[in-house]
């Protein structure tokens, strides 16, 4: 019988401290997330040299967690797997530097992993048995706080960049748009909460790129149109009945609108996929689940999102889960790479 490939990962490219265990690439054993978000209620947004502090407490205790939780010890790892890139220079260090010691230590191999590479591979993640393996091509919405891709690939480590966003990134307009709604950060599930509440077709925001063919994605505008349908309002109306609820709806469905119409038009033009899959931070939200997969279920393609919400926004387990992956299908050129970049081309990656 095959021998388990028990695979530590690690993650602390932003502001979450992750580690998790999985076996095999699949089977979470456990994957522990500390955020230190809360503390940057008020400053609206991640303050690198704080979170790189907080990182540093809290990694070795988060190690530990997901180790005895598990009932593993560094004995028992076939494989430690850390994100390399991109991400906050000073976090990614604090993974970078706990994966390379304990990978000396303990003699276990190591494997740098690309941060999106990793979002990639969330929909392979169970919690429990899984038999159902997701098949290729699959088309791959990989949408964030940091990036917004749109992925044709082969396997795990083989793909093509379709599009992308030529500006902000869909979480970002999110988090933009939750500040100027006056809402708290991270933004994304607090405007997703309120515009559960509002009419979307209260305001017409702009649909960027829609009369081209392309299948890149623009943000930034919507953001800009926001702010002047706030700023236009008669005064004292944003809080009188559900107008900021309304709003939101609105500014929320201009953002699904765009991210399911690429998704539509490259399954049009690429009939051979077989599954659409939907990872990052954003794939969180309702009403884009509701709408892709309405969209989906047009051209009878299965859609998959990561399996819970915690495998969404970022974790361990993705990392670990890529990790095993890229050792399996790259053994001699991405083996012992582990290299702490800010950026690193995946579509470089994952053409070569
Ligand atoms: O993948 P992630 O945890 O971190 C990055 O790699 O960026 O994604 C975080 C992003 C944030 O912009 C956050 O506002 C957004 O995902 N997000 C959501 C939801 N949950 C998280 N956006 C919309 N609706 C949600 N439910
Ligand atoms: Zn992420």
């Amino acid at each position: 019988m095959q021998r388990t490939s028990v695979v530590l990962g690690i993650e602390t490219s932003c502001d979450e401290t992750s580690a998790a265990v999985v076996d095999d690439g699949r089977l979470v054993r456990r994957c522990v997330i500390g955020s230190s978000k809360h503390t940057f209620v008020s400053s609206g947004g991640v303050i690198p040299e704080y979170a790189a502090r907080q990182q540093v407490e809290a990694i070795l205790p988060c190690v530990h967690e997901a180790l005895t939780s598990a009932k593993v010890t560094a004995a028992d790892l076939s494989l430690i797997a850390v994100t390399a890139c991109p991400g906050l220079l000073g976090s990614l260090l604090v993974g970078t530097t706990t994966a390379r010691v304990l990978s000396a230590v303990h003699a276990v191999p190591l494997i740098g992993v690309h941060h999106t590479l990793g979002h990639l591979s969330s929909t392979w993640l169970s919690d429990g048995p899984a038999d159902d393996e997701p098949k290729f091509p699959i088309l791959t919405l990989s949408v964030s706080g940091g990036h917004t891709d749109l992925w044709f690939r082969t396997s795990h480590t083989r793909g093509t960049l379709l599009g992308s966003t030529i500006d902000d990134a869909a979480g970002e307009a999110f988090d933009k748009g939750a500040a100027l709604l006056g809402l708290g950060y991270p933004g994304g599930p607090l405007l997703a909460e309120l515009a559960e509440k509002g009419d979307e077709s209260f305001f017409a925001f702009p649909k960027p790129l829609s009369k081209d063919r392309t299948l890149d994605l623009s943000f930034s505008g919507l953001k800009t149109s926001l702010k002047y349908a706030l700023r236009d309002l008669p005064a004292g109306t944003i809080d009188s009945g559900t107008i900021r609820a309304d709003i939101a709806a609105s500014y929320q469905y201009a953002i699904v609108h765009q991210l399911s119409d690429r998704i539509e038009r490259a399954l049009a033009l690429h009939t051979d996929c077989k599954e659409v899959h939907v990872v990052g931070g954003v794939s969180a939200n309702r009403r884009l689940r509701q709408e892709i997969d309405e969209r989906a279920q047009k051209h009878a393609v299965r859609v998959r999102y990561p399996v819970a919400l915690r495998y969404c926004t970022d974790n361990g387990a993705m990392i670990a889960s890529a990790g095993y992956f890229l050792r399996q299908e790259r053994p001699q050129s991405m083996s012992d790479r582990c290299e702490t970049k800010a950026t690193d081309d995946l579509r470089t990656l994952l053409a070569a």
